[in-house]
């Protein structure tokens, strides 16, 4: 029998780790096909940004971390590089797994191109046109230097066509975020329960954290201003994320009885309090998509977005991220909003399995 494939996958920040985890535990229940570890940037490092998904999600402790951390994107770029290279040089896996957006799968990409190192990328062909998001250029490059190009739905393939890649390399497999919140919804609902204590029946759930809406002061403002009016109808719960964080202090802002600013919460809670929101207010890309899962409405304040069928198969409409804006479009929003069982094709909780049995065939 052959040897089984060496793969690494690259964790970053908090999103890839709902990416990573239902393939790294697929592939390690088939060690005579893979043998996987995992790689962890170090781009977030917070408790609650990072340690509280490995264990809530039980995802095994990376064989590394690169503790690259912080700083400018290229500072960030170039530190992931950096400490990434000597790792895949001594290590020489057969395939690099990639997921998502930020800016380590950016790096990770060019360093294992470079080396001749096959680069899967999770998550691949979605686009907002808009070369003002970083995430934006993360996507392009990853997905041109990209061997393996596994999307989370059909217009992910035909983004990825357009742009001249080899039709052999595209493969829709599904959202594999989905996985994970299927296989950790029972565990989310014994949260409710004290959760719901907190919040009571009724709340809107906000979470920002983009660029875009966060690091203008007058945007970000009207966010808030847009929070407290929803909060005079609908207390507001709003987990802030550390770049929210930093942004609020600076302008002084903090929360208020019915805009509860908490710090940024474990999975199983947000999924909780996002399967029993009255609605949900964010820019989160994975939230727009969690939101579609649930039938649970979701106001996305963005002028764009990179995940179109979580508006037309989903739940999902975009809002200017002006006060009014936000405010009416939520308000209108809790008065009547009809649900739907509506799911996009293949966000199912089996991607993981679909990409494991695509790669065992692939081999080296
Ligand atoms: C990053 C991703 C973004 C993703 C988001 C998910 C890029 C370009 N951006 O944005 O696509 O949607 O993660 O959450 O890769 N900080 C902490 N503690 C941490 C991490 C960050 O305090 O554990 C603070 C630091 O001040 C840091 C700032 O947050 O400078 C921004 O962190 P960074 O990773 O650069 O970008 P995010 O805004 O988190
Ligand atoms: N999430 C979480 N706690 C929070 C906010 C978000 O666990 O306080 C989860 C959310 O359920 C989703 C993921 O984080 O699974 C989305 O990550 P984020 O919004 O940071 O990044 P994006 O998807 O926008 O890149």
């Amino acid at each position: 029998m052959s040897q089984p494939l060496r793969i690494v996958h690259i964790a970053a920040a908090r999103p890839n780790f709902m990416k990573v985890a239902p393939l790294i535990r697929e592939m390690r229940r088939r060690p005579e096909q893979f043998d996987a570890e995992l790689v962890h940037t170090g781009q977030h490092y917070d408790d609650k940004m990072s340690q509280v998904f490995f264990d809530e999600l039980e995802i095994p402790r990376p064989t590394v971390n690169l503790h690259a951390g912080s700083g400018s994107h290229a500072k960030q770029t170039a530190e992931v590089m950096l400490r990434l290279e000597p790792f895949v040089l001594e290590h020489r896996p057969d395939w690099v797994v990639v997921y998502g957006d930020v800016n380590s799968t950016a790096a990770a990409a060019l360093v294992c191109s470079k080396l001749g190192i096959r680069l899967a990328h999770v998550e691949a062909g979605l686009r907002s046109f808009d070369r003002t998001m970083p995430e934006e250029i993360n996507r392009l490059v990853t997905d041109q230097l990209a061997d393996l190009l596994l999307t989370p739905s059909p217009e992910a393939n035909d983004n990825l066509r357009r742009e001249g890649c080899d039709p052999a390399k595209i493969h829709f497999v599904g959202n594999i975020m989905i996985d994970t919140l299927v296989h950790l919804l029972p565990k989310a609902d014994q949260r409710w329960p004290a959760l719901r204590e907190q919040t009571g029946e009724r709340y809107v759930l906000a979470t920002f954290h983009r660029v875009s809406n966060v690091d203008k002061p007058e945007t970000l403002t009207g966010i808030m201003t847009a929070l407290a009016r929803i909060a005079e109808r609908v207390p507001v719960v709003f987990p802030v994320h550390p770049r929210t964080q930093n942004a609020l202090r600076g302008l002084g802002i903090a929360g208020t009885e019915r805009v509860r600013m908490i710090d940024p919460l474990g999975y199983l809670d947000f999924v909780a309090l996002q399967k029993h929101a009255a609605a949900v207010v964010t820019d989160s890309g994975g939230v727009q998509e969690e939101t579609t899962y649930l039938g649970v409405p979701c106001l996305t304040a963005r002028p764009n977005t990179e995940r179109p069928v979580t508006i037309t198969e989903g739940t999902n409409r975009l809002v200017a991220s002006d006060a009014e804006s936000i405010a009416s479009a939520v308000e209108e929003t809790l008065e009547n909003f009809q649900s739907s069982n509506r799911r996009p094709a293949l966000w199912d909780g089996s991607t993981a399995v679909r990409i494991a049995d695509l790669m065992s065939v692939l081999g080296r």
